[in-house]
């Protein structure tokens, strides 16, 4: 799939812009603060209808407007129109053909894997930041785990609310019953989809990661549900086994829940590693090593969504090349040269092999203009 143009107003510093992208590659070369990474937080926000960098929805609409208008031509098995209204005091609106339409049915549409250099969060970040990895790339991928992410969401919402009176206002416990049934339920069905996801994205790292290291060295992924104390332990994933330990451990938790006064187990406290040569990447691995790792599993990113969905997603780098060294530069773009829509942003386009460059676009960013060179 690929984005066929983009059309924006009042973002960030796009009073207006109309953008015709190549289905192949597009390099956007400008100075710092000109625009470049605008353009692909304003691609990227048509695929999981929320920026990259930790910005609330409000930053992106330009200083001084009260709205922002984000539009996309997108092309899958057909053509599709997406579009975001951002709007100062008032929640997002999202439309697909102009039909307005909820998130869990605008994200999927079109999809998308991004590089940038604060990748390594993925090894050095939080758990929460790993489990907002997870969610994204599977419900890019997956309507009904986007459904069930709304639905635990809401259960424990109630939950940690009843916990909160029971806790506080010495309510009776009783009416905890049914917020259980359905925590352990739609929880475990997370946690058997996020441990199939990390299985496979785990054997397409592993491959990629040979690619990039010569085959030194082996990468592995390891989910660590919540209810696992000992990460080197097997586990089984079948839905009854992991319903069973689900429910062996709120049983185990609730009397400090209750005195806590919310919910303490769940696949909100989900976690997952890096493993080089058997080893926590995030304890063991050097800078290098963790880049490389980080690296592989995002182009494991591309074969997953592909298997899973029939076709390739765009791939955004933001001025990642300037950190990779040769090799690995020279790997990544062949790859992503065969057969993807490619959107790139560079301060320096000598940074680029001639090869890669003479059959892309090539867009000069200059204050919020876009000028196509011929
Ligand atoms: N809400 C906004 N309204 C107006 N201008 C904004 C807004 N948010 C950001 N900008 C402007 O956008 C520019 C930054 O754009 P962007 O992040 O795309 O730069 P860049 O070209 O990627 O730079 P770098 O090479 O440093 O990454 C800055 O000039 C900034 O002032
Ligand atoms: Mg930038």
């Amino acid at each position: 799939m690929y984005i066929k143009q983009l059309r924006l107003s009042n973002f960030r510093n796009y009073k207006t812009l109309t953008l015709d992208f190549n289905p192949k590659v597009n390099v956007f070369v400008g100075n710092n603060a000109q625009g470049k990474s605008n353009i692909l937080e304003a691609v990227y926000l048509l695929a999981a209808a929320r920026s990259f960098r930790a910005a609330k929805d409000g930053d992106m609409i330009q200083s001084g407007q009260d709205y922002s208008l984000i539009s996309g031509d997108v092309v899958t098995e057909a053509t599709h129109n997406l579009e975001v209204v951002l709007q100062k005091n008032a929640p997002k609106v999202l439309r697909v053909d102009k039909k307005e339409t909820q998130q869990k049915q605008f994200v999927g549409v079109f999809n998308v894997v991004l590089f940038t250099p604060d990748d390594l969060y993925l090894i050095k970040g939080s758990p929460g930041d790993r489990r907002r990895f997870l969610d994204l790339e599977i419900s890019q991928v997956d309507a009904g785990y986007r459904s069930l992410l709304l639905d635990y969401q809401k259960v424990l919402q109630h939950r940690n609310s009843l916990l909160k009176t029971i806790a506080f206002e010495q309510k009776d416990p009783g009416m905890l019953e049914i917020w259980d049934q359905q925590l352990i339920e739609i929880g475990s069905r997370l946690i058997v989809k996020r441990a199939e996801m990390i299985h496979k994205l785990g054997l397409l790292s592993r491959l990629m990661h040979r690619g990039l290291s010569n085959g030194s060295e082996e990468l592995m992924l390891r989910y660590i549900p919540f209810f696992v104390s000992n990460p080197e332990e097997e586990n089984e994933y079948s839905y009854q086994a992991v319903k069973s330990r689900f429910t062996e451990a709120l049983l185990s938790t609730k009397s400090l829940e209750y005195k806590r006064g919310y919910t303490l187990v769940g696949p909100q406290r989900d976690d997952f590693q890096f493993l080089i040569n058997r080893l926590d990447a995030k304890i063991y691995g050097s800078q290098g090593q963790q880049r490389t790792a980080v690296l592989a599993c995002r182009l494991a990113e591309l074969e997953y969504m592909k298997s899973e969905t029939g076709s390739y997603p765009a791939i955004l780098l933001d001025d990642v090349m300037s950190e990779l060294d040769q090799l690995r530069r020279h790997f990544l773009l062949e790859l992503l040269h065969k057969k993807v829509q490619t959107i790139i942003t560079t301060t320096n386009i000598a940074d680029f092999e001639q090869k890669i460059t003479e059959d892309a676009a090539v867009y000069h960013v200059k204050a919020g203009q876009v000028q196509e060179r011929r």
